[in-house]
């Protein structure tokens, strides 16, 4: 069965996972509000549509931070891409590549980034998480950097680790052979030994720096060259102080709904962040992008571009390399029909009119 849409890829994705990886990668905080929240968001949007605007040549292509990609979707930082296929996150680094846009790496990989960097000629980027150890974190950048990564992600709504329920239920483990690889070098690839409960829970507990501040953002700007990026903001408050930080770009998130629940939903924190920036960085939004038409959504509300997360991992556990293409072309497509129907022929035409 080939799937006319990216829930079939979940469907198909189901039947090949594991209960505990598929639990993993579907779940989210507590009682799922904010997972339900960013869908439903979407689907309150409505999109008025103008007629007589010949669509007849179309380009869904754009650029973010100068990077030229061919849709305004980017491939979302995810972790341990090979509970999904064998290769892992080096099948997304190809997918994406065919699909010419820009995967972004996660600290939690589950493949070397300079083999995930070397897999495909696409342009990547680095998510970051800040340990404890700030030598352990200087070496991923320095790595990422060398790897050729053009941009790094900062991700910022993981001060403590949000209660994934299904992962406390399971015992969440990585199986044998499966690790947080890039960080064997410092010897922080495993997760806690006899643990209840969530292993990555309490691996992100012992790892990571629950006491960042600004000040932590502003010695990683003196740390590094690329265009560094935050990730989980949803407040204009946040967002301007990001840019006057120094901050590149902005990604409005709330990880899917997997850390605080009762987060609001990214489509509807967007507009405020926009205008807080008031165009001085890019404004990137994910969490729940399903649709072509909700790629419209974001960029009329003011996004340069969005970021899929779990569908790219759907895609992965149903065909690797090739299933997560299936989902960036399917995506692509629905994008330019919904362009087309918007009455827009480049996502530059598609604006705030669209709201009503
Ligand atoms: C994530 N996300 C995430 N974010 C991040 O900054 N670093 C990470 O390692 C991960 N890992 C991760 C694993 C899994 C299984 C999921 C589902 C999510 C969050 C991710 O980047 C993104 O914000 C959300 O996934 C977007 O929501 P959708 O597209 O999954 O609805
Ligand atoms: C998660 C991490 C890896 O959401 O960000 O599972």
């Amino acid at each position: 069965m080939r799937p006319v849409n990216l829930a079939e890829f979940e469907d198909l994705a189901r039947g090949k996972l594991t209960r505990e990886a598929y639990e993993y990668y579907a779940g989210a905080a507590n009682d799922g509000i904010t997972l339900r929240a960013n869908r439903e968001a979407y689907e309150r949007i409505a999109l008025h549509y103008p007629v007589f605007r010949d669509v007849t040549v179309r380009d869904s292509a754009t650029s973010v931070l100068g990077e030229k990609i061919s849709f305004p979707v980017m491939v979302a930082p995810t972790a341990f891409h090979r509970l999904a296929c064998e290769q892992g996150e080096c099948a997304t680094a190809r997918a994406a590549a065919r699909a010419g846009t820009v995967m972004v790496i996660s600290t939690l990989a589950t493949t070397l980034l300079e083999e995930v960097t070397a897999a495909a000629d696409g342009p990547t980027w680095f998510q970051l998480y800040i340990y404890k150890d700030r030598g352990a974190t200087l070496e991923l950048i320095r790595r990422a950097e060398a790897a050729g990564c053009r941009a790094l992600v900062l991700t910022v709504d993981t001060a403590v680790w949000g209660r994934r329920e299904a992962d406390v239920r399971n015992n969440f483990t990585l199986p044998k052979g499966l690790s947080v690889v890039n960080l064997a070098a410092q010897a922080k690839q495993a997760f806690p030994e006899g643990v209840s409960g969530s292993g990555l829970a309490a691996y992100t507990a012992e790892m990571l720096d629950a006491s960042l501040t600004w000040q932590d953002l502003a010695w990683l700007l003196t740390q590094t060259k690329l265009p560094v990026l935050l990730k989980g903001v949803v407040r204009a408050d946040d967002a301007a102080r990001a840019v006057e930080y120094g901050a590149a770009g902005v990604v409005v998130s709330n990880h899917g709904g997997r850390q605080l629940d009762s987060a609001p939903a990214t489509i509807e924190a967007l507009p405020r962040v926009v205008e807080a920036v008031a165009g001085r960085v890019p404004v990137l939004v994910d969490g729940g992008v399903r649709r072509g038409t909700d790629v419209v959504k974001a960029l009329a509300l003011g996004a340069r571009a969005v970021l899929i997360g779990r569908p790219v991992l759907w895609g992965l556990a149903a065909d690797g390399e090739d299933g997560a293409y299936g989902v960036l072309e399917l995506l692509k497509a629905e994008f330019d029909l919904a362009m087309a129907l918007c009455g827009a022929r480049t996502p530059d035409e598609i604006g705030r009119g669209l709201l009503g």
